[in-house]
């Protein structure tokens, strides 16, 4: 990973020309971020393992699956099978977070734990140093577009703080509401894995959407 990294949520492509919105980022981006929604822990439905499968077959992305389903132990290996290179589930579904984690390891994979936003930041602690990205939601879960909350660089930072104490080399990713205009105060709280849907492909030009994010951060 470069010292900041955007991965695009494919949620904002326009699945009927699914892979010709993924070839538009991948010479920018190393991670591709697959939100995959249950319409049981969110109120939404997007697509899941079959999709995954296939365009697995044509891109080399890394696959930064964000599990957004209760029961996440239940699917796991077919996510990993289906091609992910990442797994991040939500600290909320899942019953015994370490042994995810020790899971997903187990398949060869990179784990991270995602927070809610109403869920204390403090939670996700005890896993700095186990996982490799802690995925912080910066809107509800559920659905791209929305604004970003900004309650959110205050639990950011704190996150950070922990990281740091611990001497850990845990990632912390942001989810939501990343755009040109905020993601320097962002990175300056401490997020360096940037998740952007709307921002990335709602343009008419999604690398240099992701050029123009990476550059952001630096402005001084
Ligand atoms: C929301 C998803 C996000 C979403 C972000 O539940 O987890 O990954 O695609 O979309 P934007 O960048 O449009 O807020
Ligand atoms: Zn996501």
């Amino acid at each position: 990973m470069r010292d900041i990294e955007i991965a695009p949520s494919i949620l904002a492509a326009d699945f009927g020309y699914l892979m010709r919105d993924i070839q538009a980022v991948e010479s920018n981006a190393e991670y591709l971020h697959i939100d995959v929604m249950d319409g049981h822990y969110v109120n939404n439905i997007s697509f899941g393992i079959p999709v995954i499968q296939s365009i697995r077959k044509y891109t080399g992305m890394k696959f930064y699956t964000h599990l957004m389903i209760t029961e996440p132990e239940k699917y796991i290996k077919a996510f990993a099978d289906a091609g992910s290179d990442n797994i991040t589930f939500h600290i909320e579904c899942a019953k015994d977070p370490d042994k995810l984690i020790e899971e997903i390891k187990a398949l060869g994979l990179s784990a991270g734990i995602s927070v809610h936003p109403d869920t204390p930041i403090e939670k996700v602690f005890p896993y700095i140093g186990k996982v490799d990205i802690i995925l912080v939601m910066t809107v509800y879960p559920g659905f791209g577009g929305q604004g970003y909350l900004p309650s959110s660089d205050a639990r950011i930072r704190a996150l950070k703080k922990a990281i740091d104490e611990a001497g850990s080399d845990t990632v912390i990713s942001v989810d939501g509401g990343v755009t040109r205009d905020n993601i320097k105060e962002i990175y300056d709280a401490g997020a360096r894995l940037f998740v952007a849907g709307s921002t990335v492909f709602n343009d008419k030009d999604p690398a240099k959407a992701i050029e123009d994010l990476i550059r952001c951060c630096t402005l001084s």
